[in-house]
């Protein structure tokens, strides 16, 4: 686990007439940070200030910004985005062009670079992260949002990624009333995409795991039914719920540091430790063999570079759709917190441990080994 620490960092100051600097009140630990802290992500520097989902107050308005004022309360998207360039304009936000302001390295390992997101190394832009007291966000009018009055810090805080994240999953991934979705991994990602696609009309939704806290969650807040995959024949249970057809939109949400049971989770682990795959896929390749001919697999889990045994196969002969994409908050999150009003979408129970910032490498530990059913750690500096 690479060092982490808290430490003194200059104070963020407008930089753009676009910018806001917000003083934040809540931020929280994501999937997304292990595999910075891990090192499977290997572009974070010494002094780089983590975390990219955070709620707070604006403190410091840029000239050009109109939406928001100093004092207002706001929920920002973990990505950041332009809102003016193309892939904006169609609602990719996370694809923008002009939010990752250090594209080079993700031009050369993926062809076009995706947007900046904070907190998450330089080869995303190099952004300071949330897990301080004060943050600049860029592009204020587009990624910074006003919580409704009846929706609590901790509620909103998740709708900064988790939320949003696995709302695309459900979204994109194509889930339609009648539909049953598979999803695998019931962290605060997995749980989301549970409770979106239930709240889009899916008849069953199954959440697949091995901790049974986090399963729990998602059956009591997300109405999910959960398996437990050292316990259940999930590959049996799948085709059970759905008259032997396969799920017809299954969700990854487990990322490139899955686990297997068996001998496949040593030969991915010492193939991704060697370097000869960046990452551990065997999520995704359980998803794509479980889903029914014609389905659709969505890809929410972070994944950076190559993998190896990627079932090409199956995927072609039985017709799927298989997408995958880093969050586009700016069109999810209006909605969410409009949900979150209206007590459709909870959250806070995501929030197992708060504790102050500077118990943060702590926090970080209980996240990353899940001790004390930790699901979220959230600092509050
Ligand atoms: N696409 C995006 O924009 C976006 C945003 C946020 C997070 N993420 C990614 O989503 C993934 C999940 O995030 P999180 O914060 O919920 O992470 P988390 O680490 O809290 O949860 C991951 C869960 O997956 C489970 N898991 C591991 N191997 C599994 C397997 N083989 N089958 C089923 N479950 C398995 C773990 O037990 C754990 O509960 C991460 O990869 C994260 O980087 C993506
Ligand atoms: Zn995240
Ligand atoms: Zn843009």
């Amino acid at each position: 686990m690479n060092k982490l620490a808290v430490r003194d960092v200059p104070d963020p100051r407008l930089r753009n007439e676009q910018d806001i600097v917000v003083k934040v009140r809540k931020t929280v630990t994501c999937g997304s940070d292990l595999h910075l802290i891990g090192g499977y992500i290997p572009f974070m520097s010494r002094g780089d200030v983590l975390g990219h989902e955070f709620v707070g107050e604006v403190v410091e308005v840029g000239a050009q910004v109109r939406k928001h004022k100093v004092g207002d309360r706001v929920v920002v998207s973990s990505f950041i985005s332009c809102g003016k360039c193309w892939y904006c304009s169609q609602q990719l936000y996370s694809l923008c062009d002009n939010g990752n302001t250090n594209p080079a390295i993700t031009e050369a390992l993926w062809g076009f670079s995706p947007g900046g997101c904070f907190g998450y190394s330089h080869a995303m832009g190099g952004f300071a992260g949330s897990h301080a007291e004060y943050i600049r966000v860029p592009y204020g009018d587009v990624g910074a949002f006003t919580i409704p009055d009846e929706v609590d810090d901790l509620r909103a805080l998740f709708a900064s990624d988790s939320a949003a994240t696995g709302w695309m999953g459900a979204d994109l991934g194509g889930v339609r009333p009648g539909d049953v979705v598979a999803i695998w991994g019931a962290g605060a990602v997995g749980q989301m995409a549970a409770r979106a696609s239930v709240l889009l009309g899916a008849e069953r939704v199954l959440i697949i795991d091995r901790y049974d806290n986090r399963l729990d969650q998602a059956a009591k807040f997300a109405g999910a039914e959960p398996l437990n995959y050292l316990r259940d024949d999930t590959g049996s249970a799948l085709l059970e719920a759905t008259g032997g057809r396969g799920p017809d939109v299954c969700i990854e949400a487990v990322g490139m540091e899955a686990h297997t049971p068996g001998p496949q989770q040593a030969y991915d682990k010492v193939k991704q430790q060697l370097r000869l795959q960046t990452d551990r896929p065997a999520a995704v390749r359980d998803a794509i063999y479980q889903a029914r001919k014609g389905g659709s697999v969505f890809v929410l889990g972070v994944y950076a570079g190559f993998v190896d045994k990627f079932p090409l196969g199956a995927m072609m002969n039985k017709g799927l759709t298989v997408r995958g994409a880093q969050m586009h908050g700016q069109r999810y999150i209006p909605m969410l917190l409009e949900r979150m009003a209206r007590g459709e979408l909870v959250t806070e129970h995501l929030a197992t441990h708060v504790m102050p910032l500077d118990r943060g490498p702590e926090g970080y530990r209980m996240f990353k080994d899940k001790e004390d059913g930790c699901v979220r750690a959230v600092f509050e500096p």
